[in-house]
């Protein structure tokens, strides 16, 4: 029987610190590293450079025919994204993209579409993937499943260094906390894949923890959880 090689699902709410710690964590066990938020992205920013209207499942369908949506892994293990032949890896962080994204998430042509290429991408394993629910509905036989989490005050922190780091404007904490906490809700109360955390997930709160030490927890799960060949 050739069974495929593990796969790690990792969910939570935005800010949670998921891609760091998920891309160190990637690097250190030697998986593929799998942003799939960069999908949901990727689609939105040509959304929105198609003139069409992301809350309107009718005409965002359509851009799902001829798709060409591409992750690769560029140096640092840093992940591009590219969709029909524009690198959008920078782009796709913009404010503007963030503040669209779950509207163009919540369609159910569009979570088919990108659930069925994240499918494709893990059928060999070896890989880590994170977003909202890998572990609930991408890959839901995961031999690891971690649900990251962090109160939304402290998330917002993260953000505002985030967006300082890549030179966009940062609005103050309260609005930031705002933003957070509409999007979890959006997230958590869209019909198709809600955010919500697997019967089977470990849950880890990173309020107050060093990115170092959540990586070290997510290596010893791991470690437990994942027979080794
Ligand atoms: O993790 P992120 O902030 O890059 O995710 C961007 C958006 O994409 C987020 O608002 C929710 C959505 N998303 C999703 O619905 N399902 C996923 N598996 C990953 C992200």
């Amino acid at each position: 029987l050739m069974s495929r090689l593990p796969i790690v699902a990792i969910d939570g709410p935005a800010g949670a610190g998921k891609s760091t710690v998920t891309r160190a964590f990637a690097r250190q066990m030697g998986l593929v590293y799998l942003d799939t938020g960069a999908m949901y992205r990727a689609l939105t920013w040509w959304v929105l450079r198609q003139g069409a209207d992301p809350a309107d499942a009718a005409a965002v369908e359509p851009l799902l025919l001829d798709l060409d949506l591409q992750l690769s892994a560029g140096g640092a293990g840093e992940q591009l994204v590219s969709i029909n032949g524009f690198d959008v890896t920078e782009a796709i962080r913009s404010p503007e993209v963030t503040a669209q994204v779950s509207l163009v998430a919540a369609h159910g042509c569009v979570r088919q579409a990108l659930t069925a290429q994240q499918q494709a991408m893990g059928l060999k394993g070896g890989l880590v993937a994170e977003g909202r629910d890998i572990g609930t509905a991408v890959f839901p036989d995961a031999e690891l499943k971690v649900f990251l989490t962090a109160t939304a005050a402290e998330r917002a922190r993260r953000r505002a260094q985030d967006l300082e780091r890549r030179g966009f404007e940062v609005p103050p904490l309260a609005e930031l906390e705002a933003q957070i906490a509409a999007r979890d809700h959006q997230d958590s109360s869209r019909e198709v894949a809600p955010l919500c955390q697997a019967e089977d997930a470990v849950e880890l709160v990173t309020d107050g923890m060093a990115i170092k030490a959540v990586i070290q927890a997510l290596v010893d799960l791991f470690r437990e959880r994942v027979p080794e060949e």
